[in-house]
């Protein structure tokens, strides 16, 4: 049947004001430190553009980088607060909410990026996932970043090289245990605040991705690299359970979905990111690159191994045990 009053419904529409009209998408506002070119930065951009095919309409993420919005020291308790939907912090700055991600932090524990994901795919390392859930917090996915180097002022080699220096670190203590154990000082420091640091002179030398000191050109400060490869910087994409679980059911199937193939290509371009920005510093000419030879590695794993009998019974022997056999 023909309407009585054509147009009346659509003038109606017109005027009603825009947010009425999508008073039922849901925002979900992802907030993190680094800049998008980089693997959590990327990972995020792609989670925004798939949840824009996969669910036009019913829910839009609105991507806050590089710490504008909340910055490491803040975001935690923004998503408690409810001003923040979903985060990735690096697992590190999680283990003072739960110990046993302590694991995660142990230098040298897992021998390649392979035994990592093995280890992350199977029932201790999706245990771990659900660790937050006392804070009332739900681990979605792991998301890697890539391996830690070290940096500084003056050529690092040999563990004693380190003896005197001042890292700048992420809120972990098995970090600060670390840098202790090689007769250095640790400071815990928000990332973004970590160029200021070093410029400074606060601190002289610190430990991250090539990713990360290459978005935020940490390098121009860090003469000195050395590839040692003692731990992955890896994240945790997390939500506020009660939000979570208040999300209709097929709108949150479909985000897990998501998650999945996000978390998969994260992982499948992680490593190239992180090699081309090693290669952009490279190329600057202004920074040295130095590798270990195998006697070297074997000094700097010696030398941070205690680190592991410090934390073994907060982490618990059998998952540590675990974590070995993923080697
Ligand atoms: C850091 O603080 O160095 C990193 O956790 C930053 C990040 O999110 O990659």
């Amino acid at each position: 049947m023909k309407s009585p009053i054509p147009g009346l419904c659509a003038l109606l529409l017109a005027a009603l004001p825009l947010t009425a009209v999508q008073a039922d998408v849901i925002t979900l506002r992802f907030s993190h430190v680094v800049s998008p070119d980089t693997p959590k930065g990327r990972g995020a951009l792609l989670l925004q553009q798939l949840v824009e095919q996969r669910l036009a309409g019913q829910v839009r993420v609105e991507v806050l980088p590089n710490g504008t919005a909340f910055d490491d020291a803040s975001e935690l308790q923004a998503l408690q607060d409810g001003k923040v939907d979903i985060l990735a912090p690096a697992i590190s700055k999680l283990t003072p909410l739960s110990p046993k991600l302590k694991l995660f932090d142990l230098p040298f524990l897992f021998e390649s990026r392979a035994a990592l994901d093995h280890f992350q795919a199977r029932s201790s390392g999706r245990q771990l996932l659900q660790s937050l859930e006392p804070n009332g917090l739900i681990g979605l996915a792991y998301w890697p970043n890539g391996l830690k180097q070290l940096s500084a002022r003056k050529p690092i080699r040999e563990p004693g090289d380190a003896k005197g220096l001042i890292f700048r670190i992420q809120n972990s203590d098995v970090l600060q245990s670390q840098f202790e154990t090689l007769g250095a000082t640790a400071v815990k420091l928000p990332f973004n605040q970590t160029l200021q640091a070093l410029t400074s002179g606060t601190v002289n030398a610190t430990e991250n991705t090539w990713s990360n000191y290459w978005s935020q050109r940490l390098d121009q400060q860090q003469r000195y690299f050395t590839e040692t490869n003692h731990g992955a910087l890896d994240y945790m994409l997390i939500a506020k359970a009660e939000r979570w679980r208040a999300l209709p059911f097929s709108v949150r199937s479909t985000l897990e979905e998501i998650i999945d193939q996000v978390t998969f290509e994260v992982k499948k371009q992680s490593e190239a990111e992180n090699q081309r920005d090693r290669g952009r510093i490279a190329a600057t000419g202004g920074s040295e690159i130095l590798t270990l030879t195998p006697d070297q590695r074997n000094h700097w794993r010696d030398a941070m191994r205690p680190v592991w009998k410090q934390y073994e019974a907060e982490i618990g022997s059998a998952l540590l045990k675990a974590a070995e056999n993923s080697n």
